[in-house]
């Protein structure tokens, strides 16, 4: 399959990316390198031993293409050169405390990027779409563990972002019918499971502090 992973190149899509290409598919990564460097994907392509294109190539299994997920235009350029079989959207802030001081930027970024890139991957027709959401949808739960089923609330603009995603997807008649698989993943505090060495060599690298790591 020939997956689009936006935010490829940050700390979970770079691991992603190792995972996919690992398991024989192709892959295509949409970063605006806000959070993360192109290094990062260099040492997944060292890491997997598949050359990284950034040359917009379409014959290659890995390819770079620098660039916003609010950009139309350039999704619409993107789906129309390549056929993409799935989307794994991990384009996004994820400060909380930064979400609470600046919620227009997160509302920006993470609601509309994630409308703009579901606009498009309708029009081409598009129907398998992994949304990387937040345990912050579950608010303040009241046990833990967080169950899937509990109750979903936002108590910052970050988990509120993250949720109207959410809700915009299970809307009934809207777009949950669209899709033929859609599947929300809700980290908390990832901190990667290095299962064997091969992975060691990929950086973390933030050009932002990981506010929302406990580490
Ligand atoms: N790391 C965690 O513990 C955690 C927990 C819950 C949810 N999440 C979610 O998972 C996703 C990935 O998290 P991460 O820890 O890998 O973060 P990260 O910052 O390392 O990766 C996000 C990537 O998205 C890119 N990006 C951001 N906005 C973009 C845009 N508009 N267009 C294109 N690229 C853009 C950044 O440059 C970065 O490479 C995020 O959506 C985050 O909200 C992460």
């Amino acid at each position: 399959m020939k997956i689009l992973v936006t935010g490829g190149a940050g700390y979970i899509g770079s691991h992603t990316c190792v995972e996919l290409l690992e398991a024989g598919h192709q892959v295509l990564v949409l970063d605006n390198l806000s959070n993360s460097k192109l290094d990062n994907l260099e040492k997944v392509s060292q890491v997997v031993n598949i050359k990284l294109d950034i040359n917009e190539t379409k014959a290659c299994d890995f390819s770079f293409i620098k660039g916003d997920v609010r950009d139309k235009k350039l999704l619409i350029r993107i789906f129309s050169s390549y056929t993409i079989d799935g989307v794994i959207h991990f384009a996004g802030l994820k400060a909380v405390g930064e979400s609470v001081e600046k919620p227009i930027k997160y509302y920006n970024n993470n609601v509309v990027g994630s409308v703009v890139l579901i606009e498009v991957m309708k029009k081409f027709d598009c129907k398998t779409f992994v949304f990387s959401s937040s345990a912050t949808v579950y608010g303040e739960p009241h046990t833990v563990p967080i169950k899937e089923n509990f109750p979903l609330s936002a108590s910052n603009p970050y988990g509120q972002s993250k949720l109207i995603v959410e809700n915009f997807l299970r809307f009934p008649n809207q777009l949950h019918f669209f899709f033929a698989k859609t599947v929300f993943l809700k980290f908390i505090n990832l901190w990667y499971y290095i299962k064997s060495k091969k992975l060691l060599p990929i950086p973390i690298n933030p050009i932002q502090i990981c506010f929302n790591l406990l580490i």
